[in-house]
C-alpha cells in the first residue's frame, strides 16, 4: 500500500468515528464543551502557582519585583475589590483544581455513556445489516467472519472513539499548556515544540506498524472464530473421521499466529513508549540548562516551567500514546464499515403492495436464473402457471433447479431473466412481508433452534395459541414422539436439535409450517428423512391440508407425489415434461423412468 493510500484509508477511518460521534450530536458537543472547559481550569489552577510562588518570595503580589503574571492577577482582583492575600489565591486555587476534577468526573461518566451508547448503536446497525444481506452475500462470506466483526471489532471501532476523544482532550489541554509556557518564555517554548514535533513524528513510524499489525490481528481473528465456530458446527464429522488431532493442529496454528502478531503488537507499544519518554529527561536538562544559562529566567519561573513542562510532557506521551492505539483499532473500524457497505446493499428492493390472498395464479414466465454475476445459468427461460388450490410436485435430478425456484418464490432472489406474476402483479411489487405471510415453507435443510420444541414450532406464527400449536403438532404426526421426550413440548432440544433424530426435527419443521394455516405450502423435501409409515401419515395430512391451499411439493420419493394434481419434471433448468402420474407412467417419459427405477431399488 503506498503512503497515499495509507493515508486516505486511515483518514477515511478517522472520519467513521467522527461520524459515529454524529450519532449523538448533544452529548458530543456537551462533552468537548466540558473538555475545554477541563483545560482552561486546568490552566488556570497551574497558573495561580505563580502568585503562590511570589507570596512565598516577595511577601505579596502587587510589587514590581513579582511577575507580570502575578501583578495582572492582583489588578483583577482589586478590580472586583477583592484584596490579593495568600489566602484568597489559596482558595481560588482550590475552587479551580475542584472545578477541574468536578468536570472531569462529569466528562468520565458522560464521555462512558457516549462511548457505549454508540458501540450498541453500531452492533446493532451491523447485525441489522447482517440479516438484511442477500442469502448470496452470506454464501460468499464465512460466518465466522462476521461473528469476529460484530463481537470483537466493533469494540475496537468504540475503542477507537475513545482514543479519539481522549486524543482530542489531550491536545486541548496541551495547546493550552504551551500557551501558559510561552507566556513565561516563548523562545524556551518554541524549542519545545520542535521537540513535541520530534516526538509526533517519532510516534508516527510506531503508528504505522501498530496499524500494520492490527490488520493482520483482524485477519488471524476472522480465520480464529471461523475455525471455532466451523468445529463446533462439525463436531460429528470431526469424530467420526477421528480428525481431532488434524483440527487441534489447524487451530493451534492460527490461534499461535493471532497470538504471535498480538506480542508483536504489545512490543511495539513499548518501543514507543521507550522512546517517548526517552525523549523527556534529556529535554528537560536541556531546558533548565538554557533556561538559567542562556535565557537567564529567574528560579521561580524556572520552578514553574518546569512543573508545567512535566505535566506537558505527560500528556504528549499519552496523546502520542492514544495515536498508536488508535491505528491499532482503525482496521476494525474498517472492518464494521466494509459490514455495513457490503452487505448493506438492499439485495432485493421491496414492493410496496399488499397481497392479501391468492386469487388465480403463479405464473412464471420465461424465467431465467444464475447465481452470481458470472454464474451459469441455474434456471433457463422457465415457463409455468400454479393455479390457486393446485397441488404440483416438483421433480427432477439432483441439481436441476428445484429449491432455486422454491427460493424465487420466496423471492431470496429475484429473476435474472423474465418474471414471475402473482395474479398478473410481478411479484417485485409486492410488500415482502404480505408476501411470506401467505407462505408455510419446509425447507430441504431444516433449521432447528436451541430452545423448547414448542418454541420451535411457535416461530412459524409468533402469535399462535397453544392450542393451534398442538393442532399443528397433531397433523404434522410430531406427538408420537413428543410425547415421549423426557419433558414433552418443552423439551430442549439442543444446537440445531442435535437432541433430535433427523425424521423428528423434518416434523418439526413441518407443523411449523402447518402452523401458519398458510395459503400456499412450500415443501422442499419435507418427508426425505421420514419412515415409510410416518411418511404416509404426512402425506395425508398434506393432502387433507392442500385442499383448501396452493401447495408445490419437491420430493424425490415419486410414491409420495402421486396424489399431485400435476407432476413438473425439471431437468437443467426447464420444464421438460408436466402432466398427472398416470399420464406421465402412460408415455415413454423421463418421469416413468425415474419411477421405474425407484421401484425397482425398493424391490
Ligand atoms: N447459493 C448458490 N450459489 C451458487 N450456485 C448455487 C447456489 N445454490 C445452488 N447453486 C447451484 O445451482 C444449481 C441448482 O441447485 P438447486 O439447489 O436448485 O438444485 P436442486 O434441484 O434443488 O437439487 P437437489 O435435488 O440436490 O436438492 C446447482 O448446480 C448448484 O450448484
Ligand atoms: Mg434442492
Amino acid at each position: 500500500m503506498s503512503q497515499n493510500e495509507k493515508s486516505s484509508f486511515l483518514k477515511s477511518d478517522l472520519l467513521e468515528c467522527v461520524r459515529c460521534l454524529r450519532f449523538y450530536p448533544a452529548h458530543s458537543f456537551l462533552l468537548l464543551s466540558l473538555l475545554t472547559f477541563g483545560a482552561a481550569a486546568e490552566m488556570a489552577g497551574m497558573s495561580m502557582i505563580i502568585p503562590v510562588f511570589d507570596f512565598i518570595q516577595y511577601g505579596g503580589i502587587t510589587g514590581t519585583q513579582c511577575s507580570f503574571y502575578s501583578q495582572m492577577v492582583a489588578e483583577r482582583l482589586l478590580q472586583f475589590h477583592l484584596q490579593p492575600t495568600l489566602p484568597l489565591i489559596l482558595t481560588l486555587t482550590m475552587i479551580f483544581a475542584t472545578m477541574q476534577f468536578g468536570i472531569l468526573y462529569v466528562q468520565t461518566t458522560l464521555g462512558a455513556k457516549l462511548f457505549f451508547r454508540i458501540r450498541q448503536k453500531i452492533r446493532n446497525q451491523a447485525y441489522d445489516t447482517l440479516i438484511d444481506a442477500s442469502p448470496e452475500f452470506h454464501t460468499y462470506q464465512k460466518s465466522g467472519a462476521f461473528v469476529e466483526v460484530i463481537h470483537n471489532q466493533v469494540t475496537q471501532l468504540g475503542e477507537a472513539i475513545r482514543n479519539f476523544i481522549l486524543i482530542v482532550t489531550y491536545f486541548i489541554i496541551s495547546a493550552a499548556y504551551l500557551v501558559f509556557l510561552a507566556a513565561i518564555s516563548w523562545k524556551l517554548t518554541l524549542l519545545l515544540c520542535g521537540v513535541a514535533i520530534l516526538k509526533w513524528m517519532t510516534s508516527t513510524i510506531f503508528t504505522w506498524r501498530a496499524h500494520h499489525l492490527a490488520k493482520k490481528i483482524l485477519s488471524f481473528s476472522k480465520e480464529h472464530t471461523a475455525r471455532l465456530i466451523e468445529t463446533l458446527h462439525a463436531i460429528i464429522l470431526i469424530k467420526a473421521f477421528s480428525r481431532e488431532p488434524y483440527e487441534k493442529k489447524r487451530y493451534r496454528e492460527v490461534h499461535g499466529q493471532l497470538e504471535g502478531t498480538k506480542i508483536k503488537l504489545t512490543y511495539n507499544e513499548a518501543a514507543h513508549s521507550f522512546l517517548d519518554h526517552l525523549i523527556i529527561p534529556m529535554t528537560l536538562c536541556v531546558i533548565v540548562w538554557l533556561s538559567l544559562t542562556v535565557f537567564k529566567l529567574e528560579g521561580t519561573l524556572v520552578l514553574i516551567y518546569i512543573t508545567a513542562l512535566v505535566r506537558v510532557f505527560n500528556l504528549m506521551t499519552l496523546l502520542n500514546q492514544g495515536r498508536v492505539k488508535m491505528s491499532a483499532s482503525l482496521p476494525g473500524v474498517h472492518a464494521v464499515v466494509w459490514l455495513r457497505q457490503m452487505a448493506g446493499k438492499p439485495h432485493v428492493v421491496n414492493g410496496t403492495l399488499v397481497k392479501e390472498r391468492l386469487e388465480q395464479q403463479i405464473e412464471l414466465k420465461q424465467v431465467g436464473f444464475s447465481y452470481g454475476v458470472n454464474g451459469l445459468p441455474v434456471l433457463d427461460d422457465l415457463n409455468l402457471s400454479i393455479r390457486r388450490d393446485e397441488h404440483i410436485a416438483i421433480v427432477g435430478p439432483t441439481g436441476s433447479g428445484k429449491t432455486t425456484l422454491v427460493h424465487l418464490l420466496l423471492r431470496l432472489y429475484d429473476p435474472t431473466n423474465g418474471a414471475i406474476f402473482i395474479d398478473g402483479i410481478d411479484l417485485r411489487q409486492i410488500a415482502l412481508e404480505s408476501w411470506h405471510n401467505l407462505i408455510g415453507y419446509v425447507s430441504q435443510d431444516t433449521f432447528i433452534f436451541n430452545a423448547s420444541i414448542y418454541e420451535n414450532i411457535r416461530y412459524g406464527k409468533l402469535t399462535a395459541a397453544r392450542d393451534e400449536i398442538e393442532e399443528a403438532i397433531r397433523l404434522s404426526h410430531a406427538s408420537e414422539f413428543i410425547n415421549k421426550m423426557p419433558d414433552g413440548v418443552e423439551t430442549m432440544v439442543g444446537d440445531r436439535g442435535a437432541r433430535l433424530s433427523g425424521g423428528q426435527r423434518q416434523r418439526i419443521a413441518i407443523a411449523r409450517a402447518f402452523l401458519r394455516n398458510p395459503q400456499i405450502l412450500l415443501m422442499d423435501e419435507a418427508t426425505s428423512a421420514l419412515d415409510s409409515v410416518t411418511e404416509s401419515f404426512i402425506e395425508e395430512s398434506t393432502r387433507e391440508l392442500a385442499k383448501n391451499r396452493t401447495t408445490i411439493t419437491i420430493a424425490h420419493r415419486l410414491t409420495t407425489i402421486q396424489s399431485a394434481n400435476r407432476i413438473i419434471v425439471l431437468d437443467q433448468g426447464k420444464v421438460v415434461e408436466e402432466g398427472t402420474h398416470e399420464s406421465l407412467i402412460a408415455r415413454e417419459s423421463l418421469y416413468k423412468r425415474y419411477h421405474e427405477l425407484q421401484i425397482l431399488n425398493q424391490t
